[in-house]
């Protein structure tokens, strides 16, 4: 019932001309029949461009992060109706976001309401540190997370939702698919919590954090995890492509 979502979130590589390479790369060795909705997160410099090229694939666009304001004195910043109209999604609350660029709940739920006001989905990340991990606070931290993040927020299956443990993102180290599928359950309860059973079952839940060709299967072999949120192996068009045929092959069995 919901449909598979693979998204490449690319951060801060690839040039305006590098982004436009990968893009075709990956329009080029992608089978547009495959059930599975694929999304592209280029840099914002590169939007514009990589839009024009995919204009008539149904590979969609997401930026990477964007701010609550319209509009403004804010230097540096993006607004929501500058990729309105170039993006279909939009990554919010990223781990690094917040570990970098000191993004909060707070933030976050105001980029989430403004994001679903100006007809972008949001794909929220939430995912707990390693310290966090270890002392047994996993449940915790992301109730925590999506409580605070989607407060105040109606119910919508436009959202999306990424859990990315912070120790699994760049490191190599992914969870296991029976890890993810537990934290994604207990996500799914929370939704239900705060919403409805009947949304909670509509909203994709995505695992983030070192996915590749080689251990894909394992996560969307799970029932309750939706796609993936990818980063390193989204810059290689032949993996980003094999993720994508492989969550194809594994959700048509389901
Ligand atoms: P990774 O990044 O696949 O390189 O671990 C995932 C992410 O941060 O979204």
């Amino acid at each position: 019932m919901r449909k598979p979502l693979i998204a490449g979130n690319w951060k801060m590589n690839t040039t305006v001309e590098e982004a436009i390479n990968l893009a075709r790369a990956i329009l080029n060795g992608l089978d547009e029949k495959e059930p599975v909705e694929t999304v592209l997160c280029p840099p914002f410099v590169s939007l514009y461009a990589v839009k024009e090229l995919l204009k008539s694939s149904s590979i969609e666009l997401g930026a990477q992060n964007m701010y609550f304001e319209d509009k403004g004195a804010y230097t540096g910043e993006i607004s929501p109706a500058m990729i309105t109209g170039l993006c279909d999604y939009v990554i919010l609350g990223h781990s690094e976001r917040r570990q970098y660029f000191g993004e909060t709940d707070e933030i976050i739920n105001k980029k989430i309401q403004k994001a679903l006001e100006s007809n972008l989905n949001p794909i929220v990340c939430v995912g707990e540190n390693l310290k966090q991990n270890e002392a047994d606070q996993t449940q915790e931290v992301i109730t925590k997370q999506i409580k605070a993040g989607l407060s105040g927020i109606a119910a919508t299956s436009q959202l999306v939702v990424a859990y990315e443990p912070i120790w699994a993102i760049g490191t190599g180290k992914a969870a296991t698919g029976e890890q993810a599928n537990a934290t994604i359950g207990l996500i799914r309860r929370t939704l239900t919590g705060l919403w409805s059973d009947k949304i909670a079952e509509q909203v994709r839940i995505l695992y983030g954090g070192s996915v590749t060709g080689s251990n894909i299967t394992e996560f969307v072999s799970e029932l309750d995890i939706d796609g993936a949120l990818v980063g390193g192996a989204s810059l290689k068009a032949a993996d980003f492509l094999s993720i994508i045929q492989q969550t194809a092959r594994q959700k048509s069995t389901q």
